[in-house]
């Protein structure tokens, strides 16, 4: 397993935990926001049991109790101690009295369903034992009692029901039956207590669907994820193959360039040596041809008339000719072939000493050269080039008034910039093109004679030692050449 491999697992795992992280919490909240809801309704109802049962007593209360026939099942009231408890109207019926609380007990036990909450009246002090408080119950009076003047009390004491309990105090109307209650204080309190499990029944139904729905979310997020995995991982491993083949394909261009590069640098290397060796070959037979056409006309020259004295003169001039071609042939053959020799060249007295040789033969030319900066090439190679580039200049503005050459530098990017420049003939830039070709001439022979190899020797140089070299001419209005060699690192 690579890294690509790892940081993809640990996404996934990361991904993973965040889903299920997310879904635990939705399920969370909702379960406490159903169980808050539950206790909610739970106490809801229960303050609806007191405020019933509270509207029967205030009732109750008002009337001083209620008169009914008594019966077997309810002979008379019997904590009742009240002078009018039982009567006989003037037709004869006889009536009994029941007290509030009575009353409302009946109500409270017909209307009491065990699932749907209870509810009855209690007192600290009761007048009727049943109406003790429970433990609950006398807490919240003892509170009440000791000053705390809240209006109910509504708890959920053991988690299994909801208890409210709202407190009723004395008034001038009960003290008929309760004498020992002082006006306005505590008497006692109506408490309703609402079972819990039939809303935690309905809250679990909700909650097991609810957990069924996000268990399915969950189920489903987690396939979603691997999928989404599975094709991340195969889409990584189709990238690898890729990369591989794309490497290998690389691997196998570069190993057909190289072998490509090698036959060709083989071939050329050939193709100079053959061309060396030809024109070596040719040397020696064309002086000879020169040396016996030189003592046939020395010799036989008094006998030979104007006609075949000027054939003579041609076959000397061809062989000479013929002689300089094929030293600047074997000159640019050696410039290509021989390792470069590289030194610190100070290019100023370089160039200085190729012009003083060449000005003795040019003494019409002003020749101007400014600081040259030093360069790092093989010293008899850049002296050819300036030696070429120098007797180009001097030739062709050999037949202005006033012969004028440049010799400048600059440094640019880190190299330095070399030019020549002259103000003679110059040339169409339309031919800037063939201009360092070997063989290639810008003008004809009868005009400015030359072998056409000097500037290809010049470019071959250049080259080599990593530089540029271009020319910038219009015709008639001289030529500068430019070229590049790297700087040496110590020059001041
Ligand atoms: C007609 C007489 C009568 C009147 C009026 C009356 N009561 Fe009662 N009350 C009784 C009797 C008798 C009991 C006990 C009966 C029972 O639980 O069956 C009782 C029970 C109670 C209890 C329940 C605790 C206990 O002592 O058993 C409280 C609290 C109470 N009365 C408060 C009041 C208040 C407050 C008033 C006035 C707003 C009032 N009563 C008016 C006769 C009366």
């Amino acid at each position: 397993m690579d890294a690509g491999d790892k940081t993809l697992q640990r996404d996934f795992y990361l991904i993973l935990a965040a889903w299920s992280i997310l879904v635990a919490a939705s399920f969370a909240w909702y379960f406490w926001q159903e169980n808050k809801g539950l206790s909610e309704t739970a106490a809801k109802e229960a303050r609806a049991i007191l405020d019933r049962d509270n509207a029967y007593r205030h009732w109750l209360v008002e009337q001083g109790g209620v008169y009914v026939k008594p019966s077997e099942k309810l002979p008379g009231d019997p904590y009742l101690k009240h002078p009018q408890r039982d009567v006989v109207t003037t037709a004869g019926m006889r009536l009994t009295l029941l007290n509030p609380a009575f009353v409302l007990r009946e109500v409270q036990t017909r209307q009491a369903d065990p699932m749907r909450g209870r509810s009855r009246v209690v007192s600290l002090t009761p007048l009727n034992p049943q109406n003790a408080a429970d433990a609950w119950e006398r807490r919240g009076l003892d509170s009440l009692a000791g000053g705390n003047d809240r209006f109910e009390i509504v708890d959920s004491p053991a988690g299994a029901q909801m208890r409210a309990m709202r407190p009723f105090f004395a008034s001038p109307p009960c003290l008929a039956c309760h004498p020992d209650f002082a006006d306005g204080q505590l008497a006692g309190a109506i408490t309703a207590s609402v079972p819990l499990a039939p809303y935690q029944e309905l809250n679990n139904t909700e909650l097991r669907a609810a957990a069924l729905g996000h268990g399915t979310i969950w189920v489903a997020g987690l396939a979603g994820i691997g999928l989404a995995h599975r094709r991340r991982r195969q889409h990584a491993g189709q990238q690898r193959a890729w990369a591989l083949s794309l490497e290998s394909m690389n691997v196998e261009l570069e190993r057909r360039v190289a072998a490509r590069t090698e036959e060709l640098t083989r071939a050329l290397r050939e193709l100079e040596a053959f061309s060396y060796s030809v024109s070596h070959d040719l040397r020696a037979p064309l002086r000879a041809l020169n040396g016996y056409a030189h003592l046939l006309r020395e010799s036989q020259g008094d006998k030979l008339d104007a006609e075949q004295r000027g054939m003579f003169e041609r076959i000397a001039r061809n062989a000479e000719k013929m002689g300089e071609l094929i030293d600047d042939i074997l000159e640019y053959s050696r410039t290509g072939r021989e390792p470069l020799k590289r030194a610190a060249v100070d290019l100023d007295v370089l160039a200085r000493d190729v012009v003083r040789e060449q000005a003795e033969h040019h003494p019409a030319a002003r020749i101007d050269i400014a600081p040259l900066p030093p360069v790092v090439g093989d010293p008899i190679m850049l002296r050819q080039v300036f030696a070429n580039l120098v007797a180009n200049a001097l030739k062709f503005s050999a037949r202005r008034a006033q012969p004028v050459v440049e010799i400048g530098a600059s440094v640019d990017n880190g190299m330095a910039h070399c030019f020549i420049r002259d103000n003679g003939a110059g040339f169409d830039m339309a031919h800037a093109g063939k201009l360092f070709q070997l063989f290639q001439r810008v003008h004809h022979e009868r005009e400015f004679p030359g072998t056409g190899v000097g500037l290809a020797i010049v470019k071959r140089i250049i080259e080599r030692h990593g530089g540029r070299v271009w020319a910038e001419a219009a015709p008639d209005a001289g030529a500068t050449f430019h070229f590049t060699l790297p700087l040496s690192a110590n020059r001041s």
